[in-house]
């Protein structure tokens, strides 16, 4: 098979930053993706539907003229979210909450302390039909980072799912067993995102032979055990796992540097890296699930109705990425060699 043509993907995870990194991450997305998830750590949070629906209009200004990308939008939780604010956002057309553990990532100085201070909230967002959007991650000091993602699970979301069966809740960016394991074993109200990097990498291509800081992100990459049990439930075609890719780009001066930044900027060859993952495994005929189906299913949305065509042919992701204003980003997998590619950009 040199060519395959499957319904146009979404991405339900990612970070467009603001200002002008849009005119960059913004057309790099519209590339592939029909719709994406839009994530709220911006500086300030997008705490409040209106904060939303502005940040929309510059994601909207900033796509390519001719492209009909869809950013679909989220709320950033903070323990001063109110159930009103989740009745606003409902109203203007907002699909999820995003709830990161104070501390666990970039921007995240803001969010939850204490989080179960926001069951009153996730009552609202279970009667709404709104999606909780979960960053696994505890930040206590003495737990390990490598921990953190099982800890998670064992303090709050098994909780956190048992107290509220009918909200809908996707684990983002999974990176461990643990996770594939409490996700497969969930009713069909919890789901997880997977990304490029937790499928193609694991601890050893952050540490071995030195310290690369481009294979930094949160939640860290864990050991080959954990990447291989990743890579069987999507080989697997299970319904529960779907695309996000996390993309998020850092300047290379940020990432470079004694205290580097987490984050991964995929969107350049997100599809075609998935692709590469997913003919690796012998599973190409599962793609188009976790890509295009699985994800919009989940949301409760329509799915896509065009398509895609990758074909099989070498190409290498750019070592740069040199903004208008001469910085630099450093792609995921620059400089390295993908046998797929998109044959035509959607704009
Ligand atoms: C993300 C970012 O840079 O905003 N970084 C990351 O390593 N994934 C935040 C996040 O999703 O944790
Ligand atoms: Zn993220």
């Amino acid at each position: 098979m040199d060519r395959i043509t499957i319904t146009t993907p979404d991405d339900w995870h990612l970070h467009f930053r603001d200002g002008d990194m849009l005119n960059e991450t913004v057309p790099a997305t519209a590339r592939c993706f029909k719709r994406a998830i839009v994530m709220p750590n911006l500086v300030p949070p997008i705490t409040s539907a209106d904060m939303a629906l502005k940040y929309r209009s510059r994601i909207i200004d900033a796509s390519p003229a001719n492209s009909q990308f869809e950013p679909l939008m989220t709320l950033y939780l903070t323990n001063a979210t109110s159930t009103q604010d989740i009745v606003d956002a409902k109203q203007a057309g907002i699909h999820a909450c995003k709830l990161y553990p104070a501390g666990a990532t970039t921007n995240s100085d803001s969010a939850v302390k204490g989080i179960d201070a926001l069951y009153p909230v996730f009552q609202a967002m279970q009667e709404e039909g709104m999606l909780l959007l979960v960053h696994g991650e505890v930040t206590d000091s003495h737990i390990d980072i490598f921990d953190r993602e099982k800890a998670f699970i064992d303090t709050h979301l098994a909780s956190i799912v048992e107290a509220f069966p009918q909200l809908k809740v996707v684990f983002e960016h999974i990176t461990t067993a643990d996770a594939v394991q409490f996700v497969s074993n969930s009713s069909a109200n919890v789901a997880a995102t997977v990304t490029p990097q937790h499928l193609l990498l694991n601890r050893n291509d952050l540490l071995v032979g030195g310290i690369r800081p481009h294979n930094y992100c949160l939640p860290v990459l864990k050991r080959n055990t954990h990447q291989q049990a990743i890579r069987d439930v999507v080989a697997s075609g299970s319904n529960k796992f779907f695309l996000g890719t996390d993309s998020a780009p850092h300047t290379r001066d940020n990432k470079e540097n004694a205290c580097g930044c987490a984050g991964c900027y995929s969107a350049w060859s997100a599809i075609e890296l998935y692709a590469q993952v997913f003919d690796d495994l012998g599973a190409l005929d599962k793609l188009e699930g976790f890509a295009s189906h699985h994800g919009a299913d989940f949301y409760g949305l329509k799915r896509n109705t065009d398509t895609i065509t990758l074909v099989q042919e070498l190409w290498q992701v750019p070592d740069r990425i040199t903004l208008a204003d001469g910085t630099e980003l450093v792609p995921f997998y620059a400089g390295q060699t993908l046998n797929w590619k998109l044959e035509n950009s959607l704009s």
